[in-house]
């Protein structure tokens, strides 16, 4: 029996009228209708009205959800009003003369369609081949196909190679945790699958490939949320001789490419930029979220003149205070008020102090503490205007910054202030070299520790490296950040001299970078490079918050792939091949 297809289910209109077609596809569903049955045939390209007469087709009584039938018959425009606008074939119905059965199946553990909003995601994750049928994520995956040929497309129009690089491979320091695979032939011994291909990209510079690019795989052991797998897939890229601007130019074209084949939209170049310090001092965070106002603002100064001790307390402590506006945010009631400040107490503020202008004046019960010509000042500073309220945080700078980022998303949420049609691309420039990690005691890297320093600020690695500005750049859309990356190090003495101030001791540089130190120093071009995450863009393409629901087979939250059962405990016979004995 010939079950190859003429067409495929998302392909036949009027035009077709007549003809004699072979479809072969799923049952999606099956109606029985005055001694007529009729079936909606469904593969990835659509759905197809089938009509079967069981007096000359008598299995059409038989067939099931999910079976798979080869069917042959005649295209037949739809009488008057009975097209189906919402179906690319709802004009035509084929009419059968002949069927084959190809398989049968099980009852599905839940329905094959997109109105199916009821099923648990576990479900759907144990199921994922299934789960891979509903509209939804199959078209997702669709997309990400099509995304990634305009991806090879355009990087291979501008001179990039895409070259493979090793996953077994041996620690790449992204910040992470690594995993690990032990090696049989050396006992004791493991590879490290790569948090990123960074020093391989950089070496593939110093080989002299000049524009590299890869689709790539990277894995890290690290805490999971809804942007975030373990294994996730970078459009990593390094390019030799170009500038920051020429590198950014070229990353703002891929995307405008990307979002106006793929998501058609209009992409304005260039995009903006945006300080690390002023996107901290604006937003509280380092991606955030353009699509709507409500920037922070601080109050330190003003607040000094008040006698609230809540505050004055926090400020004397080294801590600041900080407010933001709600612009009509008088007709919140209380309780909704008292919902953001448990909201925040939940990210560890001790609260929230909020005043309502009203009658041309801030009011609130801790008005009392500000003098009239304070509560002016800062009405002015947080531009309040009649029937707006503003909420003020005060507390260490860092844990101040991230309720209210949390606090201004969530109130651009719930207030519907955000323009969801909207894309708003963003660089982040200009971030410090190095922040303190408190609990190493040490300096650690804010991106990784190949990233250049900002020339200008050079002199200052020896004195106040903490200030130092690093030549790195962050691409933010929405509030995600989508891509990262640097001008890196091309002198072995200053990679060193950074490796140094990170408590890289001499001996740990040489087993772990021993190789890359040594590269350095055969004719280094000045390189630089990016990566972007193509699960992210992908999320924010397909309007999902989800990152699983552009991956194929994910992970869950808890880093497991429900599918497979894996993790999962593997023969003693294997532990032993590879030395290995499990703790109790
Ligand atoms: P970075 O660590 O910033 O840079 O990663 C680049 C981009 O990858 C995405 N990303 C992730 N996506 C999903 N799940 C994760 N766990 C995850 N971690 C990161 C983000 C991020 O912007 N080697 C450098 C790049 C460079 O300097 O060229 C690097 O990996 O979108």
């Amino acid at each position: 029996m010939d079950y190859r297809r003429t067409h495929t289910c998302g392909e036949l209109t009027e035009a077709n009228d007549r003809e004699t077609v072979r479809l072969s596809g799923w049952v999606h569903r099956r109606r029985d209708h005055g001694g007529l049955i009729f079936v909606d045939l469904r593969d990835r390209f659509g759905l197809t009205q089938l009509v079967l007469n069981p007096e000359t087709i008598p299995d059409a009584h038989r067939l099931r959800s999910e079976w798979v039938i080869t069917v042959t018959g005649n295209v037949l425009k739809r009488k008057e009003g009975m097209n189906n606008p919402k179906l690319s074939t709802g004009g035509i119905e084929v009419h059968i003369n002949e069927m084959h059965i190809l398989s049968q199946a099980k009852t599905p553990p839940f329905s094959i369609s997109d109105e199916d909003v009821e099923t648990h995601e576990d479900i759907r994750l144990k199921w994922r081949y299934l789960d891979i049928r509903r509209g939804k994520i199959a078209s997702n995956l669709i997309k990400r196909s099509e995304c990634m040929q305009t991806v090879r497309a355009f990087l291979a129009e501008n001179k990039f190679l895409e070259i493979q690089t090793p996953i077994l491979a041996k620690s790449t320091p992204e910040g992470a945790r690594d995993y690990l695979v032990p090696s049989r032939i050396y006992p004791g011994q493991f590879y490290a699958l790569p948090q990123s291909p960074q020093l391989f990209k950089q070496l593939f510079m110093i080989s002299g490939m000049d524009r590299y690019f890869q689709i790539a795989q990277c894995f890290r052991d690290e805490d999971l949320r809804a942007d975030r797998q373990p294994e996730f897939t970078q459009i990593d890229l390094e390019m030799s001789f170009e500038t920051p601007e020429g590198l950014m130019t070229l990353m703002e074209n891929l995307m405008k490419k990307i979002f106006e084949a793929h998501a058609g939209v209009k992409v304005e170049t260039p995009f903006r930029r945006m300080s690390y310090q002023e996107a901290l001092e604006k937003y509280g965070t380092d991606r955030p979220d353009l699509r709507f106002g409500m920037p922070l603002v601080s109050l330190s100064d003003i607040v000094s003149a008040s006698s609230f001790t809540v505050f004055l307390d926090e400020i004397r402590n080294l801590g600041v205070v900080k407010g933001l506006t709600v612009k009509a945010g008088s007709k919140l009631s209380r309780k909704e008020i008292d919902d953001y400040i448990a909201f925040v107490q939940r990210l560890g503020l001790k609260g929230l102090a909020w005043m309502k202008m009203q009658d041309g004046k801030l009011q609130s019960s801790i008005a009392k503490f500000f003098p009239d010509e304070v509560l002016s000042s800062l009405a002015g500073k947080m531009e309040a205007e009649e029937g707006d309220l503003i909420f003020m945080a005060a507390g260490e700078p860092g844990r101040v910054n991230l309720s209210l980022d949390h606090l201004r998303r969530k109130l651009g949420e719930d207030l519907g202030l955000i323009d969801k049609e909207r894309n708003e691309f963003l660089w982040v420039t200009d971030f410090p070299l190095f922040e303190w990690d408190a609990e190493e005691n040490r300096l650690s890297a804010v991106h990784h520790p190949f990233t250049a320093p900002h020339p200008d600020d050079i002199p200052l690695l020896k004195t106040e490296p903490l200030k130092v500005r690093s030549n790195a750049y962050d691409m933010i859309l929405n509030g995600y950040e989508i891509g990262g990356g640097s001008q890196r190090i091309h002198s072995m003495e200053v990679q060193k001299a950074i490796f140094k101030l990170l408590n890289i001791t001499e001996e740990e540089q040489e087993s772990r970078f021993g190789f890359f130190l040594e590269a350095l120093e055969y004719g280094t071009p000045p390189h630089l490079g990016l990566a972007f995450g193509l699960d992210r863009i992908m999320m924010l393409l397909c309007n999902t918050t989800n990152i699983r629901d552009v991956i194929a087979f994910p992970k869950t939250q808890k880093a497991q792939d429900l599918m497979l059962e894996c993790p999962s405990t593997v023969e003693i016979r294997q532990l032993n091949d590879l030395g290995i004995q499990i703790a109790e």
